[in-house]
Formats: structure tokens, sequence, C-alpha cells
């Protein structure tokens, strides 16, 4: 105890380590021979291990040597669907047949038959099976996720689905960010009533506000679910509420949504394979961040990719993530979209990084707290087993994680 009786904190110094903080002052943000030190949940110093204050490292209370394996932050998976009941591997097959995703959306299948499934599953099911998806992400070195609603579709069963997500976020040590997709389909109680639909989300928002369960709003502005004018409904009742928004924007067309969204300071918009000139520098100005979301662009195996090269001339940041959900993108490991998004979307191993780091914070609004290694940060990062932070995206099929700290803590595998 120190003389005014306050407690010493416990120091934990993390050293010989090649550390990508991913500042964007310098490449991957390197440090060649560094040293991290942990202050409970917090990163308290970040630098040269030659540089280590020793007034510092005498308070060092435990020492972790990691052998001069490669740390970066813990990685952020900015967009996925994380709580669903069922799976939808007979559309996998009815696809490969020549079925489109629009085409088994349409005839009843798609969201709305993972809708019935989540309707029909108990709270305890839906989150026995959460749990299990977001334990696989963190094994992989993800610890920050944003898990959104939209497999619900009534009061009630979204409100199921985010107190799921919440949960998730108080059981595991990683942080937990909630987006509300109520206006993700249109539920089949409502068919023929868009509008009617419309009007009924707006009134549900405040009361799963008022119960503490959204982070942001986000919506699927597409021909097969709202159009921009419905969308915009959605976000003038999260704007009275000051909950940011996000877009699931021009995934199988252009309907304008990017822009639209941009208007309303979205803090991204996502897939964006049809985003037109027009959305871009919408987006630009703004500071939205494109979520990228390959491993959709490549199960549904979509031939045009995201503008990648305008994106990159205007300015605006790029972010990765699964989109994990059951019916466009059942993938668990961001890892392998590190590597989808060099080979499909020909981003650099680096940009990737920083995409499923840095931009992802950004996206989730963040930035001040996650996404690179910064004194004042929280401490998450991942120990691998690498010799360079660009092996992270040239391999797939297989993690190199060795270590995951979230919080300060280092997570049991
Ligand atoms: O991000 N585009 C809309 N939503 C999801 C897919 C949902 C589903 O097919 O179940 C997506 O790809
Ligand atoms: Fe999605």
């Amino acid at each position: 105890m120190s003389t005014d009786d306050t407690p010493t904190p416990a120091l934990n110094l993390w050293h010989h380590a090649r550390v990508a903080t991913m500042t964007p002052d310098r490449p991957w943000g390197w440090i060649d021979i560094g040293a991290l030190v942990t202050e409970g949940p917090t990163l308290r110093w970040v630098g040269p291990e030659d540089q280590l204050p020793p007034e510092l490292r005498a308070q060092v209370t435990t020492t972790h040597d990691l052998s001069n394996a490669v740390v970066t932050p813990g990685l952020i998976d900015g967009h996925t669907h994380l709580v669903y009941g069922g799976q939808r591997a007979h559309e996998f097959e009815l696809r490969l047949q020549g079925a489109t995703y629009e085409e088994i959306a349409r005839a009843g299948g798609g969201i709305r038959s993972t809708v019935a499934a989540t309707r029909g599953a108990s709270e305890a099911t839906l989150h026995t099976l959460a749990l299990h998806r977001a334990r696989t992400l963190l094994a992989d070195g993800v610890t920050t996720i944003e898990i959104k609603s939209g497999y619900g579709l009534s009061l009630e069963d979204e409100a199921r689905c985010l107190r799921v997500a919440r949960q998730i976020g108080r059981e595991l040590p990683i942080t937990v960010r909630t987006t509300s997709l109520a206006a993700h389909a249109l539920p089949p109680e409502f068919e023929g009533r868009a509008d009617t639909y419309i009007d009924a989300v707006c009134t549900w928002l405040p009361q799963w506000h008022a119960q503490g369960l959204v982070d942001a709003v986000d919506a699927f502005c597409e021909r097969m679910a709202f159009t921009p004018a419905q969308v915009q409904r959605v976000f003038e009742a999260a704007r009275a509420l000051a909950l940011p928004v996000k877009l699931h924007a021009e995934q199988l067309s252009d309907s304008g949504g990017a822009a639209l969204a941009a208007s309303y300071g979205a803090l991204s918009c996502d897939h964006l394979e049809y985003l037109s000139v027009d959305g871009i520098q919408a987006m630009a100005r703004a500071g939205t961040v494109a979520m990228l979301l390959p491993g959709a662009f490549y199960y549904l195996r979509e031939t045009r990719r995201p503008p990648i090269e305008s994106l990159r001339a205007a300015g605006v940041p790029m972010a990765i993530a699964t989109d994990h959900n059951p019916g466009s993108s059942p993938a668990l490991s961001l890892t392998l979209m590190l590597n989808m998004a060099c080979t499909l979307f020909q981003l650099t191993p680096e940009e990737a990084l920083a995409g499923a780091t840095r931009h992802a914070a950004t996206a989730l609004d963040l930035q001040d707290t996650h996404g690179t290694l910064e004194p004042g940060k929280r401490a998450d990062f991942v120990v691998w087993d690498v010799g360079h932070p660009r092996e992270l995206a040239y391999r797939f099929g297989h993690s190199p994680v060795l270590r995951v700290v979230a919080g300060g803590q280092e997570v049991s595998r």
C-alpha cells in the first residue's frame, strides 16, 4: 500500500515481442523489439523495450516473455448476425444448382426461414448457440464483436436476441456492441404492408433503447428488403434517440443507400459491391467507414467487387468483418476474412489488418478505447505464432493464435 492507502496497481509486463500497434504513423505501427505494460484492463505503456522507464519496470509484478512472437491489437469483428436459430445448408445446395439468393428469399426461404427458426427457439437455446459462435471467434483472436438482431422481427423476438447479445458481453471477456436490425426483412404477418411494419419498428425502437439493448441502428436497403424512404424513417427514429446508424447498402444493386446513410453521419456502410461514385463521395465527406464483407461476396459467388481503388483514393477507411450469418456468410474466422480481403478484393495485408482493428474500431465508435495498442486503451491483444503480421493474411484455414489477452486477462483456451 502507498502512503495514502490507495492500493498499488498490479502491473504486468509483456516483453520480447514484435509489436504491430496498428497506429497510422508508420507501417503496421511497428516496434521491432517491443514491450507492453498492462494495468488491470488498460494498457499503461507500449514501446521499444529499451525505452521502458526504469521506475515503471520497478513496479511490474508479473513478467511474460513472448519469445519474439508478433503481437497485434485484439481483432474486431464489426458486423455479425450472431444470434439466430437453425441453419440454411439446404439453400446452399439450391444455390449450387442455380437458384439465386434473391429467388430463394422471394420464395419464402432466406432471412424469413431463419426468422421462423429463431422465433421457435427458446432464449436459452439462442444463447447457447450464440455463445459458442462468440467463443469460436474469440479463439481466433477476436476480442470485440458487433452483434445485430434481425431474425426476430417482432417487439419481443428482437428484444430476446438483443438480450442474448448483451449477455454474451457479460459472460465473455469481450466488448460487445449491439445493433438493432429490425428493418432486415418483412415478417410474414406484415406481408404486403411494409410501411406499416416500418411504423411498428419506429415505435419499438424507443422501447428496446429504454431497456439498454441498443448501441446502434441498422437496416437492409435493397430491392428485396426496404426502400431508401423506409430506411430514412428508421434513421429518423434512431436520430430522435441519439443513436448512431449504419446500413446494409448496395450489396445486390445500387439504391443510393450509402449516400442516404452518410447524410445521417452513418458509422459505416456495409457490403457496397454496387456503390456509386456519389456514394463514395458522400461517405468520404461524412467520415463513414466502408465495411467490406468478403465472406458474403465469396459465398454468394458475386462477381462485382466493391470499388476498392476508388474508396482508397477517396480516403474512405475500409474495415473487414465476417458478416457471420446463416444465409450469406456462415464464417466464424476473421483471420480467414483477412486472407479473402486480399485475394478477392486486393487489399494489402496491412490494409486488411487495419480493417480488422483500427478501422473496425471507428466503425463501432470505439476508436478512443479500442483498435490500436496505445497507452490508455483497453489491453486487448493477440500473440501470434508468426514472424511478421503479413502472415496473418497470407495463411488461411488455420489460425496461428498463441495467446489472447482481453481486458488485461489472458483468455484460457
Ligand atoms: O449481411 N444482407 C442482409 N443480411 C445478411 C444476410 C442475412 C441472411 O441471409 O440471413 C447479410 O448478408
Ligand atoms: Fe449483414
